[in-house]
């Protein structure tokens, strides 16, 4: 029983270790993953975050956001089918947030506020980030987004669909979060954290479970 214990203790000790951002792709610190791209700063949630001046109003589109897009917000080309019930809107929230890197375009330093520890954001080209920050490869979606499970549309009713739980303001499906009742990107990953399963994913993907979470098929 004792040794049980401290073999439970231990693996939740890992667990905890290998929960957070540092050392996944999204970490993009001076200690970022061998071989991934890193900037100047020891800073790890600044990429994403501040605590102070953070966008404010609708700029907001996760809390305290610290990010803005290169240019103007872009325009996507969204998922369209006849057997869909939901309409899919522009990108919003936990999904427009991703763009602001996974565009292909904006650079990953482009924040509004700088960490303090640097006096500008500089790169080092790894993995699919260039030497400007910019994201390619399949890591950048664009903003065609014909062929990506539709984000952004409001969880049907359906036969064939999990119904979701609702909890005061906030809704799930199976432990994944809904974001203003929508299936928005952060639905199915959880950008600070491997912890589940590779890549960012709530779910794992073993027998498709994180698809079984939501569809009944
Ligand atoms: C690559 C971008 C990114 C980085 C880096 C990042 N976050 Fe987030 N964070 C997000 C997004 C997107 C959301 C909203 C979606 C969600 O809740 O998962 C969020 C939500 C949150 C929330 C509110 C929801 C919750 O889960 O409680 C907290 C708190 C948070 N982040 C803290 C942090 C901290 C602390 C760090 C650094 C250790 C960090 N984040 C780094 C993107 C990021
Ligand atoms: C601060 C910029 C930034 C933001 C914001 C961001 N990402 Fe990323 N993301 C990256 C970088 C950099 C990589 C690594 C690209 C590479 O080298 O392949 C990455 C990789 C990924 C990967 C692939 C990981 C792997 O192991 O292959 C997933 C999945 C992902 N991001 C999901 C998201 C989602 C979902 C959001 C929004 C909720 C988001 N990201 C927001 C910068 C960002
Ligand atoms: C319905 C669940 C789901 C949604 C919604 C979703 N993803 Fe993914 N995403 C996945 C899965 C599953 C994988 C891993 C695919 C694999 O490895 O076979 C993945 C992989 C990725 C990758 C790695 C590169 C690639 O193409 O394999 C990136 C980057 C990514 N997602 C970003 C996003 C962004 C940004 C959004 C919102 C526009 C998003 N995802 C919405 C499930 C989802
Ligand atoms: C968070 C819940 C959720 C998860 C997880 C999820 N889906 Fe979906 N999916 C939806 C919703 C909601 C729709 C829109 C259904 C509608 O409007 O008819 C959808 C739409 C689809 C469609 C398009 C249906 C059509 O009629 O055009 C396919 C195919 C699909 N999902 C497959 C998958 C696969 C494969 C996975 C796992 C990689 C997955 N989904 C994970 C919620 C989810």
């Amino acid at each position: 029983m004792k040794s049980l214990l401290v073999v439970l203790l231990a693996a939740g000790s890992l667990s905890l270790s290998a929960a957070g951002i540092t050392g996944t792709k999204h970490d993009l610190s001076t200690n970022a993953l061998a071989g991934q791209a890193h900037t100047n700063t020891t800073q790890v949630c600044v990429f994403c975050h501040a605590p102070h001046n953070a966008a404010s109003s609708t700029a907001q589109l996760v809390p305290l956001w610290n990010r803005k897009f290169q240019g103007a917000t872009p325009s996507f080309t969204l998922y369209s089918s006849a057997t869909l019930t939901s309409t899919p809107t522009q990108p919003t929230g936990a999904s427009l947030a991703c763009f602001t890197c996974h565009d292909g375009t904006t650079s990953v330093g482009n924040l509004i506020n700088i960490p303090s520890d640097v006096a500008s954001i500089s790169y080092t080209a790894g993995g699919n980030v260039n030497a400007s920050g910019v994201l390619g490869g399949a890591a950048a979606l664009g903003t065609d987004l014909s062929n990506d499970h539709p984000v952004s549309m409001t969880y049907p009713t359906k036969t064939g669909l999990v119904v979701p739980t609702v909890a005061g303001s906030t809704s799930n499906v199976g432990g994944l979060p809904l974001f203003s009742s929508k299936v928005e990107c952060a639905s199915c990953h959880d950008v600070h954290s491997n912890a589940v399963a590779a890549p960012f994913l709530r779910a794992s993907m073993t027998n498709s479970a994180l698809c079984t979470t939501c569809h009944i098929k």
